[in-house]
């Protein structure tokens, strides 16, 4: 799938100067085409089940959450791999998830296990508000993300950005597309503006670090969590069951 060598110290050379960098033409665009177009049917014919939640478990099957709220607005499918399901996108996302750990030993730490997703942004409502990334205060959190859609042809205006160590807004769709891969220290402040235009929206993947427990199981996770914001999850969910039936 990585069609070209990189040269990862160079990559975080970058990013420790900036806060992020971008590999350009590293993955095969055919075989990115063809998970875009399997993510693509599946937004259109799978049943959507939870809100976007902050923690997955282990065991859990496969799943496409749909949150529009506040904080954001867009899908996420889940493709956790135990569930042995959906093998070529989780090869390309482990083939680039090593590259990260190249890019970020850091990531190697213990606790840290990772899954793979893709958000779709629909043209005129997807959007996910500023935010910092974290896992826990003694663990940073250094991200990648895999282009799956073009801004000029799938989508014209807003899309992900970063407030770079200079304080200023990069719009970083402007300079991505499909065959890049954009890598950032998540403690950059980052989010999506409203994606808008007239073809499919904005698509990408990638692996979310995480620790795999359930906050309900974790009393130092529980703590992380405030009360109103478990509680609007837990309600949020039941909501969302109601409607379906
Ligand atoms: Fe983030």
């Amino acid at each position: 799938m990585i069609i070209r060598e990189v040269e990862p110290y160079q990559l975080r050379k970058l990013i420790d100067q900036s806060g992020y960098a971008i590999a350009k033409n590293i993955l095969d665009v055919k075989i990115l085409n063809d998970i875009r177009s399997t993510i693509l049917s599946e937004i259109e014919t799978s049943k959507i089940s939870d809100s976007v939640v902050w923690s997955p478990y282990i065991g859990e099957n496969n799943k496409l959450t749909y949150s529009n709220d506040e904080f954001q607005c867009m899908y996420r499918g889940y493709v956790f791999p135990w569930n042995n399901e959906n093998k070529l996108f989780n090869n390309v996302l482990s083939e680039v998830d090593t590259l990260r750990n190249l890019v970020f030993p850091e990531m190697g730490h213990a606790t840290i296990g990772k899954y793979s997703t893709y958000s779709v942004y629909r043209n005129n409502e997807g959007f996910l508000k500023g935010h910092k990334d974290s896992i826990s205060s003694d663990v940073s959190v250094f991200q990648f993300i895999v282009p799956l859609s073009d801004k000029g042809s799938d989508f014209e205006e807003g899309g992900l950005y970063i407030i770079d160590s200079t304080g200023e807004k990069i719009n970083i769709d402007e300079k991505i597309g499909l065959g890049d891969i954009l890598f950032f220290d998540g403690r950059y402040e980052h989010g999506v503006d409203l994606v808008k235009g007239s073809g499919v929206g904005r698509i990408q993947m990638f692996s979310i670090p995480t620790n795999f427990i359930r906050p309900e199981d974790s009393p130092r996770l529980l703590d992380q969590i405030s009360t109103r914001k478990f509680l609007r999850h837990k309600i949020r969910n039941l909501r969302n069951r109601w409607k379906r039936k």
